[in-house]
């Protein structure tokens, strides 16, 4: 379909002068739902008064988003005000860069990332999986309920700093445990926020962003400078980013704070999230939690998981999939347009605001039955061949596609092979709000009984 014969996007109808603000603001994730089943694949969002406002086209079809991220996907954008925020508070690394420095920056960190490489980690996640576990022993004799959330967070979070800084982990882990939310939350609240001042205005969320960005920032300059000072190559994560040599160029200093900077944003609440989630829905059907169990001790039996173990894991990585199917960690993913272009048959402007909707796109009913059922068989190796390539893409597509896209599936998997098979999960009833925050994640604590299995 060309320009001349499409159509113009539908407007979801909004409030008299705020437009679909108010309904955004409470509930973005159920507005976009609503707005897919009332007014189809790719529809648009009026925020504030008609011209006067701002407008955000939403897409909720595989094939659009093929166009977006894939086909197109120069024509489509990180210029957002989103990616903008992040890139004042952490820098710009691989994840909002383009152009020049995001191919500069690739060409640097893509062999820190190849399967063989992270396959390397496997035993450090195995370690930080191993010693949660055994932390478990004590609350699990009490019968014990955990916040589930809580304890994947401290687990992705221990898992990505060691294998990041090595021995100097435990002197950066509390730093970033107390300055990562402050910038999270400032990213957030500055993104959406109808009035923006730049980072340098001393608003209280401001003041409160600057010194943890101070402090984070302070802390990895200095373990860099001690690491060049030593003279000594490790061979942690940031040891092979200082060492990592493109012809006679090197990243500076500089550059290698903020891809590590990167990595801990992209790289823990993410997966924290799609952990969480897949034990809380094995916590509700105890019948799939027995099966995982199953395969884990057939395959796995009482030794540490290894990264070879992950390819005879299949079911276990089935309901990971599936339950990141129901709650992505990257619920939206954010573009500016560059071209006018036609979307699923529908106008979309040059210069127009993009979400695409993994949410959405991932309960469409064109290609997901039943799609509020929990159901790992969905992932088998057919039924996936089957299904369009962009039905699924928690991790995003493409050329921008998510580079710890494996690391963290290992992570995940090892991480359940060790706490499935040592603890039966049950799941507290009752609903678990979700919120965006700069990733998905429960609005309320997530809570689990735990029982040691031997
Ligand atoms: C469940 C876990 C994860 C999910 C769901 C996830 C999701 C995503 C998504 C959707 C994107 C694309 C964003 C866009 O197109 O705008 C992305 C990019 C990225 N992710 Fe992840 N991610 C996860 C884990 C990780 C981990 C563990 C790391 C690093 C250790 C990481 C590092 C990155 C980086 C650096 C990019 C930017 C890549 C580029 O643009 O070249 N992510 N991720």
């Amino acid at each position: 379909m060309t320009l001349t014969t499409a159509a113009p996007t539908p407007t979801v109808p909004g409030a008299p002068l705020l437009g679909s603000l108010p309904d955004l603001r409470r509930d973005f994730l159920d507005t976009f739902l609503r707005a897919h089943r009332e007014h189809g694949d790719v529809v648009r969002f009026q925020i504030g008064l008609p011209k006067l406002g701002r407008q955000i086209y939403a897409v909720f079809h595989p094939e659009a988003a093929h166009q977006i991220f894939g086909g197109q996907w120069q024509d489509y954008r990180k210029d957002t005000r989103f990616y903008s925020e992040i890139r004042d508070v952490i820098g710009d690394g691989l994840l909002t860069s383009q152009d020049d420095t995001w191919v500069r920056q690739k060409r640097f960190i893509q062999p820190l990332f190849t399967v063989k490489r992270v396959n390397s980690y496997a035993e450090s996640m195995a370690a930080e999986s191993a010693r949660l576990a055994t932390e478990w022993r004590a609350s699990a004799r009490d019968g014990g309920t955990l916040d589930v959330h809580h304890e994947m967070t401290k687990l992705t979070l221990r898992m990505v700093v060691r294998i990041l800084f090595g021995e100097d982990a435990d002197r950066v882990l509390p730093v970033v445990q107390s300055a990562f939310p402050v910038l999270g939350a400032s990213a957030i609240v500055r993104a959406f926020s109808p009035i923006w001042l730049p980072l340098s205005w001393p608003t209280p969320v401001n003041r409160r962003a600057r010194r943890a960005q101070a402090e984070l920032f302070g802390a990895c300059d200095e373990i860099i400078a001690r690491r060049h000072a030593s003279g000594v190559d490790r061979d942690d994560f940031l040891g092979m980013l200082l060492a990592a040599r493109d012809g006679d160029e090197r990243l500076s200093d500089q550059e290698v704070r903020e891809q590590v900077l990167v990595f801990l944003l992209a790289g823990h609440e993410t997966t924290s999230t799609a952990l969480t989630f897949t034990l809380r829905l094995l916590g509700l059907h105890p019948e799939i939690q027995q099966r995982v169990r199953d395969e884990i001790r057939a395959v796995v039996g009482d030794r540490e998981p290894t990264a070879a173990d992950m390819r005879e894991l299949s079911y276990t990585t089935m309901a990971l999939k599936e339950a990141m199917r129901l709650f992505p960690s990257a619920p939206v993913n954010g573009r500016r347009s560059t071209v006018d272009s036609v979307l699923r048959g529908r106008i979309v402007p040059a210069g127009a605001d993009i979400v695409t909707a993994p949410w959405v796109i991932h309960r469409h009913p064109d290609f997901w039955d039943d799609p509020s059922r929990f159901d790992p068989e969905r992932f088998t190796p057919e039924r996936e061949k089957a299904r369009h390539r962009y039905a699924w893409f928690p991790f995003g597509a493409g050329p921008r596609a998510c580079i710890g896209q494996h690391f963290s599936m290992l992570e995940s998997v090892i991480a359940l092979a060790c706490l499935v098979r040592d603890y039966e999960f049950t799941s507290l009833p009752g609903e678990i709000p979700v919120e965006v925050h700069i990733t998905l994640r429960p609005k309320v604590p997530v809570p689990i009984q735990i029982r040691p299995t031997h």
